[in-house]
Parts: structure tokens; sequence; C-alpha cells
């Protein structure tokens, strides 16, 4: 892969936010070898496809799945690169009909037909809540279940990822209508975890446009409005620092993005559809220097956060807007909370409020949860293997004969 190299970044502490940068080439060919030049003004890196493969053997995806469509989820599917692990966790109804049942079906017909392996959980299995309970994680359970929301499947499937030994996770939606898309989307998370200079990394997709049908034509919008008023509140809290108005945050609430394990175990991750937008505002918590960090290692050291625009159209299923802006909202609700959001940024974020007719009270601040590094692997693993909707999905040559297991 040929990306473009930022050569520009906004600092928050130990944190580098990059410029958002294009991807030049989604192949750069066998014979290229790993190389940084300077092309008509921008930094070209070409990351050849060993490197890129190096770090999808050890990165798993996790796939949240909510009730999608099946062809949508084996396209989906089909466009994982072969050496990532692939992590489903479904919180999928299972009345009338069982679409979890289905969904692992479908999971296991393509990893027989692919000769690859994955895993499989229920978010609503109460074996799932039990290993939680058993790890540390108890706070994630609400009564016997786990708690609903997309954050909360993530963080089981960053358990699953690191229970299995792996490295780098990143997160694809199920609902996406372009497998090649989700194919281009894994390729720059591993070229830019590989051109990441510390092992506390994190890569976030930019759309290059989201279409839509609009009286009958496709029309390629840029923004979504929730993903203005995200970004533009981080982007105020950045500038409330270091005193200089920007605009670098544009993957607030990217779903689709990737951050090594040795970054994501130390991070606080927000529940429901908080959780992207969340994880900004805890970078800067933790590494922004504003406040003593949990974590000084990191602190001394640096955090990467790149921003690359991919070339595929982000085509998904259309929820709808104003669903999907509540829920968004949580997390602006997170940062008035935030003690390191100043009084400037409070008043404007009131400000916003007011002349939208929102009421704060009104909106939920999202649940946070403790880094899952204090989280004991082995108990988890050994209790999630017992549960009931638990699957692992063997690597087995076409003769039947097992090659590997994932956990
Ligand atoms: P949007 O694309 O950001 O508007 O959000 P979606 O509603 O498409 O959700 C993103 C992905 O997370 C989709 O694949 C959903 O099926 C999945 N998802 C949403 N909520 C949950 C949840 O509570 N649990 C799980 N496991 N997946 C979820
Ligand atoms: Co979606």
């Amino acid at each position: 892969m040929r990306i473009e190299y930022p050569h520009r970044h906004e600092r928050f502490g130990a944190v580098r936010i990059h410029d958002t940068t294009q991807v030049i080439e989604l192949d750069s060919g066998l014979d290229g070898e790993e190389d940084e030049a300077t092309v008509q003004g921008r930094m070209v890196s070409l990351v050849p496809p060993a490197a890129v493969n190096a770090i999808e053997r050890r990165m798993v995806i996790v796939v949240p799945t909510k009730n999608e469509r099946r062809k949508v989820i084996e396209g989906v599917l089909s466009g994982i690169p072969h050496d990532c692990l692939i992590v489903m966790v479904s919180a999928s109804e299972r009345e009338p009909i069982d679409r979890y049942e289905i969904e692992t079906g479908l999971l296991e017909r393509f990893c027989h037909s692919a000769e690859r392996q994955a895993i499989a959980v229920h978010q609503d299995d109460p074996g799932l809540a039990d290993a939680l309970t058993h790890c540390g994680m108890g706070s994630m359970v609400d009564g016997d279940l786990v708690r609903r929301g997309k954050g909360e499947a993530m963080i089981i499937g960053m358990l699953l990822a690191a229970a299995a030994g792996k490295e780098h996770v990143g997160f694809i939606d199920a609902d996406n209508y372009v497998p090649g898309a989700v194919h281009e989307y894994v390729k720059v998370f591993a070229a830019g975890l590989h051109l990441a200079s510390t092992p506390y990394a994190m890569v976030r997709i930019s759309w290059q446009s989201k279409p839509k049908i609009e009286d009958g034509r496709l029309v390629f919008n840029r923004w979504g409005r929730t993903t203005h008023v995200t970004n533009r509140f981080l982007n105020l809290l950045l500038s409330s620092y270091n005193g200089f108005g920007t605009e670098v945050i544009r993957t607030g609430n990217a779903g689709e993005h990737a951050l090594t394990l040795e970054l994501a175990k130390r991070l606080r991750f927000a529940g429901g559809f908080a959780v992207e937008p969340y994880e900004f505002i805890d970078l800067f918590e933790q590494f922004g220097g504003a406040q003593p960090s949990p974590h000084p290692e990191v602190a001394r050291s640096l955090v990467d956060v790149f921003q690359v625009e991919t070339r595929n159209p982000h085509f998904h299923e259309d929820k709808g807007d104003d669903h999907v802006s509540g829920m968004r909202l949580e997390s602006v609700s997170s940062l008035l909370a935030s003690p390191i959001c100043p009084e400037s940024v409070e008043s404007e974020i009131r400000q916003f409020l007011a002349s939208e007719e929102i009421d704060l009270a009104a909106i939920p601040r999202p649940v946070v949860y403790p880094p899952w590094e204090t989280a004991e692997l082995d108990a988890f693993r050994d209790h999630v293997r017992k549960t009931d909707t638990f699957r692992a999905i063997a690597r087995r040559r076409a003769s039947g004969v097992v090659v590997e297991q994932p956990l």
C-alpha cells in the first residue's frame, strides 16, 4: 500500500494527532521496498505487502453485530484479509428466529471455505457475564447479563484478542455493504500501525464520502451532522490547551479504527455509541499532561493517532440520523463532566445545546469502564470457553485436519 505520511500534527502532552492523509495506492506491488519520499510536496510512504501482512497476522478484527442482514455480514467477512483473526460479538435477537445461530452458521461456512479461524460469542449470554465477573470486569455486568451497547461489545472483543495472544485490534461494523471498503480499512489499519513510531498507536478511518440516495440520485455527502458536532467540540478542547484554533480532529465518531493492544489495555472505554469519541477524551485525560498520568510510561513516550481517508465510499445500513445523534450526544455530555474540560468549552457546549433546544439533563452520561489491563485473562479464557454461545472455529484443511485453534 502507498499511503501519504502526515507532515503536520497537533500535540496534547504525549498525544500526537496527525493530520488526515490519503491512501495513494491500494496495492503498491511486489517490487516496492519500504520507502519514504517527498513527492510533489507530499510525503509518500510505501508499506510493502509483507509489512502489511506481518501486522495482519497479529491483528484481531472485531465485528460487532446486532440484527444485521445475513448477506451483508457475509460480504463483510469476505473483505477481511485472510491472516486476521475474526471475532464476532453479537447482540442479535434470538427469538422468534435465532439470528445468532444463523450468524455462527455463516461464520463457520465462511471459515471452512476460506480455511481460516474465528471466535464468536453472544453478548446476552449469562456465561459471558460470569466470565467478565470472574476476570475483574464485573462493572460491565448488570444483574445476570452484560450491559447492552457497542462499546461493551468492543471491550469483549479486545479481551478475546488479548486472550488469543494477539497484539493489535481493529473494529469493522457488520453493516457495511462494500466488501472492498472493509478490505481497504484493514489494509490501512495495518499500514498505519506499521508506520507508528511507538507501541501506543491508533489508526482511525475518515470516510471519503458517505453516499446516500436523494430523489433517485446518488449524492456523496462528506460529513454527517453528528460527526460535525463531535469533531467541533473535541477540536475546541484541543485549541483551548494549545492556544491555537485547530480542526485536526476529523474522526471523532470513527467506528472503523484500530489500535495496539498496548494502548487499548490502558484506555478507559465508554459504553454504547459514546465509545469512539470518548477514546479521544480519555487519551487527553490520561496522556495530555493536564493532570498526572496513571501510566507514566506512556506519558514519557508518545501516543500516535493517525487519521486516514480511504478511497472506497462508506455505504452502510441507514438507521436514521436522529437515533444516532441522540446517542452520540452522550460523548458531548461526558466532555462536560471531564476534569480537563475548561470553562470556555463548557459554555460553548451549553450554548450549542440551548440553541438546539436539547435538555442536558435528558442526555445520559455514558458509562465508563476501567482499563482492562488488570483483567485476569486466564480466568476470562477458562470461563468464556465453557459458555453456551461461545464458538471457537479452528482452521482446517479441506481434508478436515485441524491446523490451528484460535483460543
Ligand atoms: P452507525 O453505523 O455508527 O450508525 O452505528 P450502527 O448502528 O451501524 O452500529 C455499528 C455496528 O455495531 C453495527 O455492526 C451494529 O450491528 C453493531 N452494534 C450496534 N449496537 C450493538 C450492540 O449493542 N452490541 C453489539 N454486539 N453490536 C452492536
Ligand atoms: Co452503521
